[in-house]
């Protein structure tokens, strides 16, 4: 193993002096690249591969084929198009494990499901002192961010390990959750796993923080990859490289946005990210697209990105950048998480610091405003969806029932970026006035802040976690739903059909800026370039549904409410971040337009399909075993269509 090391170490020392001299010989003498984090450089070779002890285990795969690995692992007798499976004969020895906790320098994991000390059935963990802060903490998101295989929404984990104070009222199992876990700190740990799974026919997942609705970050019997310990933030206040001059940020991907917010502020610059604190700027968020209350005035996240360092599903590590990699590079911003590869940092742009000016007021329904003018006052905001968004601003608000008949609406808040108190007051007052005019009473709280993160923090409070008692589906509507009247009406009928039956509606007033100065050359779904609202739309159940029972929730959602929402949006799309795992032609509403090129480059980066995720690109190539319709769970055998 030393020998193991010392290879390491030159490689590392090579590889960061032939980058070096690379960007210098490439862009001259004036511009200023950041290099690479020193844990990036700590790169697998094909050397250490060699010294491995078991290289065919480790071997990158370069010149693999979906065909070649099939010849080496399947037949027999187990299922031929299927991942490996704990209990199965192809699943890896303990020896084999213990092999690659070894080559990994004891960095392996074996999962445990984060409340197990609940459970009577994990002896070596139960503790019920620790369930019962457990029990009190499930709702905080960094219980779920520090654990290396927890999904903050459980749903489709299949429920398996829930806190309990009754430790012998039922068992607890891994259920969606996957077997082993890389605490990644450095490259070539990530590499050693992506090649290992692939050698291995091992189902691969990466979990960041777990943030995602449709948990996308776990699968049964696979090996994680966890970026959460990746955190390393970079201000460069003189970046100039990939055609831009001025601050930038390189981040790690296990950054969230409450932390890169917070070093904004400090460098006295704006980024772009969610409203969210816990979520992975580097992770889901951009790869997914990364909507936030900065778009309508500088578009997307994905379209803030300068560079991108990744391990591909051949395991090798490489930049992608409009000169690296370009094709990458598109896929990577807006393509969805969990595809291409494991991205390990980006470089992305920052804004001078702005003033954000607030406004939050809601209303109800009651003995004075019935149900028909609550509606017209929620028309009446939709109205002005095209006016605000191409002013800058953006809206994010709530509108569901409290009773029957009964309806409530809130801003959370509205949000005007790079508004001055007068100013924004200016730009609302023709909508006020439409509402004062339907006799719907409201208070408005306009604040001024100095800074986007002081109105972050001002205006969000920390989002609470763990429920399982919904589900959600959204769509990304056309500005033509909004602006023009007999559009509008439909809009807002489909609308109020689900809210009437007991959707809960959290919506925003949002459209991506066209930005010259940004990169918007990407694969962010093209259905947000033409939005100015995006509604989420999500059905609950009780604590105690059956999955008979959610399953018919689920499919109420997605065919007859959602149903309603795409028959007003023909063509439209939806936002697969906060998206519906039972969405139907996900593709369409995913992806747009863009899904052909994704795919190509599915198959060009990824061959044998190491990388799969629900709803991501290429997974309908896939099946997970023992499903029930429109409850899909992470619990089974991941396997290969036959029809493909
Ligand atoms: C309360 C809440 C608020 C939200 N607010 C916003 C918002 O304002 N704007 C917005 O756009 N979205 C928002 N989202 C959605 C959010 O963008 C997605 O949930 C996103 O997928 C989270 O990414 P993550 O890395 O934190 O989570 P994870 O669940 O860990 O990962 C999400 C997906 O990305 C993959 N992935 C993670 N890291 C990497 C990596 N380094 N390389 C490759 N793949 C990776 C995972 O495998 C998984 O498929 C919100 C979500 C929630 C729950
Ligand atoms: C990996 O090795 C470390 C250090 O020896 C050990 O603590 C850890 O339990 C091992 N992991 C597994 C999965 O065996
Ligand atoms: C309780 O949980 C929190 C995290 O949610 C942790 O910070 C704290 O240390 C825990 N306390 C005990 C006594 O385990
Ligand atoms: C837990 O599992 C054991 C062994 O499979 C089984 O006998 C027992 O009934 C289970 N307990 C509950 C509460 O489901
Ligand atoms: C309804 O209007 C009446 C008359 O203006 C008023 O007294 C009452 O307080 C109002 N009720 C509500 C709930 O606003
Ligand atoms: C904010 O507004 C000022 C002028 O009021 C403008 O110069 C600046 O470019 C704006 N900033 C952004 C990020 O749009």
């Amino acid at each position: 193993m030393a020998r193991f090391f010392r290879t390491t170490a030159v490689a590392t020392v090579l590889a960061a002096f032939a980058d070096h001299a690379i960007a210098a010989a490439v862009t001259g003498p004036s511009s200023n690249c950041p290099a690479r984090f020193p844990w990036e450089d700590s790169i697998l070779t094909d050397a250490d591969v060699a010294a491995s002890g078991d290289p065919a285990r480790f071997a990158f795969g370069d010149d693999i084929t979906d065909d070649n690995l099939k010849h080496r692992h399947r037949g027999g007798a187990e299922p031929a198009d299927c991942r490996a499976f704990p209990g199965n004969p192809s699943w890896p020895s303990a020896a084999t494990w213990s092999l690659l906790n070894t080559t990994l320098s004891g960095t392996l994991l074996q999962t445990v499901p984060l409340a197990a000390p609940c459970y009577a059935d994990w002896p070596a963990q139960y503790d019920a002192a620790v369930c019962a802060n457990l029990t009190t903490n499930w709702g905080d998101p960094y219980l779920h961010i520090a654990d290396p295989t927890s999904a903050m929404f459980p749903l489709f984990q299949g429920l398996t390990c829930l806190p309990t104070d009754n430790p012998t009222g039922g068992n607890c199992t891994l259920g969606g959750f996957a077997s082993y876990s890389v605490a990644a700190k450095e490259t070539r740990q990530i590499q050693l796993a992506v090649n290992f799974a692939r050698n291995e026919n091992l189902r691969l997942v990466v979990k960041n923080t777990g943030h995602d609705f449709a948990d996308k970050s776990i699968g049964a019997g696979a090996l994680s990859v966890w970026t959460h310990g990746l955190k390393d933030i970079e201000f460069v206040s003189d970046y100039s490289c990939q055609g831009y001059s001025g601050p930038a940020f390189k981040l790690g991907s296990g950054v969230i946005t409450d932390e890169i917010y917070a070093a904004a502020e400090e460098h006295e610059v704006t980024v772009v990210g969610g409203v969210c604190r816990t979520v992975g700027i580097a992770g889901g968020y951009i790869a997914g697209g990364g909507h936030s209350p900065m778009a309508p005035l500088v578009g997307m996240g994905a379209d803030q990105v300068l560079s991108m360092e990744v391990v591909l599903p051949n395991g090798r590590f490489v930049s992608a950048s409009a000169d690296e990699n370009p094709d990458l590079f598109w896929a990577l911003r807006g393509g969805g998480g969990s595809t291409y590869g494991v991205v390990t940092s980006v470089t992305i742009r920052a804004y001078p610091k702005i003033p954000v000016t607030t406004m939050t007021f809601s209303y109800a329904t009651s003995e004075n405003l019935t149900a028909d003018t609550f509606f017209d006052g929620l028309g009446a905001y939709m109205k002005y969806f095209d006016t605000f968004s191409s002013a800058g601003a953006y809206g994010y608000f709530f509108v569901a029932q409290i009773a029957p008949e009964q309806y409530v609406f809130s801003f959370f808040p509205m949000w005007g970026a790079n508004y001055t108190k007068p100013e924004f007051t200016k730009l609302v007052t023709p909508y006020l006035n439409d509402l004062a005019d339907l006799g719907i009473p409201i208070e408005p709280i306009i604040t001024e802040y100095p800074s986007h993160y002081q109105a972050f923090l001002g205006q969000f409070p920390a989002e609470s976690v763990g429920g399982y008692d919904n589900h959600a589906a959204s769509r990304l509507f056309p500005k033509d739903n909004f602006k023009d009247p007999a559009k509008r009406a439909e809009t807002l009928a489909a609308v109020r059909y689900a809210i009437e039956d007991g959707g809960v509606l959290v919506g925003y007033n949002i459209r991506a800026a066209v930005n010259p100065a940004a990169n918007q050359d990407n694969s962010v779904n093209p259905a947000w370039r033409e939005a100015t609202g995006f509604f989420i739309l999500a059905v609950a159940w009780g604590k105690d549904a059956t999955d008979e029972e959610i399953a018919q929730a689920s499919e109420k959602l997605t065919t007859d409410w959602m149903g309603r929402w795409r028959a007003v949006s023909p063509g439209a799309g939806s936002y697969m971040s906060e998206g519906d795992i039972n969405e139907p032609d996900f593709q369409q509403a995913f992806y747009g337009t863009h899904y052909p090129r994704l795919r190509a480059l599915k198959e060009k980066y990824d061959p044998t399909s190491l990388f799969y995720a629900p709803t991501a690109v290429g997974s309908e190539d896939w099946y997970i075993t023992d499903q029930i319709e429109w409850f899909p769970k992470q619990t089974g055998r991941l396997c290969r269509k036959k029809s493909s």
